[in-house]
């Protein structure tokens, strides 16, 4: 009877007919016009080393100017520096942020360059995971500053990856979505760049990094996102000079040789990083960071604070119970250390008693040398009939 009781509770939902219009189906317009009224934030993290090109991609992928100095090449570490802007398009409100490794690939020690990487990813995780818990929470006009998409600049060696290159990949990895481009690929000629491509590919699968996989389950965006898949890490080419092809402006490099149109899928993979970044997949890279990179750290984060969902019999363990258990376990320790203190001050005064009796005793002593020395015997009688008080004590 109870299994049948629990089936009807969970599976038996009857399908029923509308004889008419109700109107539910506004839903996800309403969804739409929600959304755009509160507008959007996008965090791009730019890894790559100096003068690699992370400025001037930014600048050509969203048409617009950045500011940013660049860097020089003698800062001591690495440091993060954000900047946030606020672009529209058409309706759409945006409120980017675009953050840059300063000194990444400077210093001749380059043990530790991921480290304020990897501390910048974690604050943001944390400022957001504080926020959560608060008791009056505005995540709704919260500031999400936590990083959506990483590009990660490889320089165009055409070589193979540096070992900088694959321990940061690698540290990042589990923090954030990494999509690996070949910065300044007009450097390389293309039946290297092939090889190349394919080098990196193979390292970063044998070193077990995980880069950002295009999502293939929804069916609009399957096709596009394997497509693109293949042509991973993309080779890319910014610009934001204008240069006239044809009766047309386009964005390009000009040499003496010739000319390299960003916009030209046969001259780079521009167009496949804007596609793939910006066109189809940027609220994929949003939800990714919340309910994979987020989750994860906030999984660890209370784990780390003691807070479990089972009890050691795998039965569910509520948070309350949680923080009774937790509270009773300090409040133990509490009085634990209490009577630890009282008898720490009980020894210490009696201590000081005897160290003051022993003093007083010498003193007695001394004073009684000089009595006789002085010859008043009846002192000397006095401080004897004391004596043998303080020894017995
Ligand atoms: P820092 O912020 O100083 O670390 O540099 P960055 O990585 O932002 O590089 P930036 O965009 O300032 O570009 C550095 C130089 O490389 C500039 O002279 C750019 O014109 C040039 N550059 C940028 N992108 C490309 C590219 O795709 N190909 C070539 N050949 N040069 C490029
Ligand atoms: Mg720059």
């Amino acid at each position: 009877f109870l299994f049948c009781v629990f089936q009807s509770q969970s599976e038996d939902l009857r399908n029923l007919n509308l004889s008419g219009h109700v109107g539910f189906d506004s839903l996800p317009d309403q969804l739409v016009n929600k959304s755009t009224t509160q507008g959007f934030c996008f965090n791009i993290l730019c890894v790559g080393e100096t003068g690699v090109g992370k400025s001037t991609l930014m600048d050509t992928l969203f048409n617009t100017k950045f500011e940013g100095d660049p860097a020089t090449h003698n800062e001591p570490g690495v440091r993060l520096k954000a900047r946030s802007y606020e672009l529209q398009e058409s309706n759409v409100r945006l409120k980017l942020t675009i953050v840059d490794t300063v000194g990444f690939g400077d210093q001749i020690n380059k043990d530790d360059s991921y480290k304020p990487i990897v501390e910048y990813i974690d604050a943001q995780f944390e400022a957001y995971l504080q926020e959560e818990l608060k008791i009056k929470r505005s995540l709704f006009n919260y500031h999400d500053t936590r990083i959506h998409a990483c590009l990660y600049f490889i320089a165009p060696t055409g070589h193979s990856l540096k070992s900088l290159d694959l321990v940061t990949m690698k540290k990042l990895d589990s923090k954030v979505n990494i999509i690996p481009i070949i910065a300044k690929a007009d450097t390389i000629a293309k039946n290297e760049l092939h090889k190349f491509k394919s080098k990196i590919m193979s390292e970063l699968v044998s070193n077990g990094v995980q880069i950002y996989q295009f999502p293939t389950d929804e069916e609009t965006v399957a096709e596009i996102n394997a497509t693109m898949s293949v042509h991973l890490p993309f080779a890319v080419v910014g610009s934001t000079e204008e240069v006239k092809i044809g009766n047309k402006m386009a964005k390009a490099r000009q040499y003496p040789w010739g000319i390299v149109q960003v916009e030209n899928e046969n001259h780079c993979d521009f167009v496949k990083l804007r596609e793939m970044l910006i066109r189809v997949n940027m609220e994929d890279l949003r939800e990714q960071t919340h309910s994979r990179h987020y989750e994860l750290y906030r999984r660890c984060k209370l784990e780390e604070m003691g807070f479990k969902d089972t009890d050691p019999d795998s039965k569910p363990f509520s948070l309350q119970e949680t923080y009774e258990a937790k509270r009773n376990e300090f409040l133990g320790e509490l009085q634990k250390k209490e009577e630890e203190m009282r008898q720490m001050f009980v020894m210490r005064v009696k201590e000081k008693e005897t160290e003051l009796k022993e003093a007083e005793k010498e003193a007695l002593l001394k004073l009684g040398h000089v009595m006789e020395e002085q010859n008043v015997p009846q002192f000397v009688d006095l401080i004897k009939t004391f004596i043998p008080f303080y020894l017995s004590s």
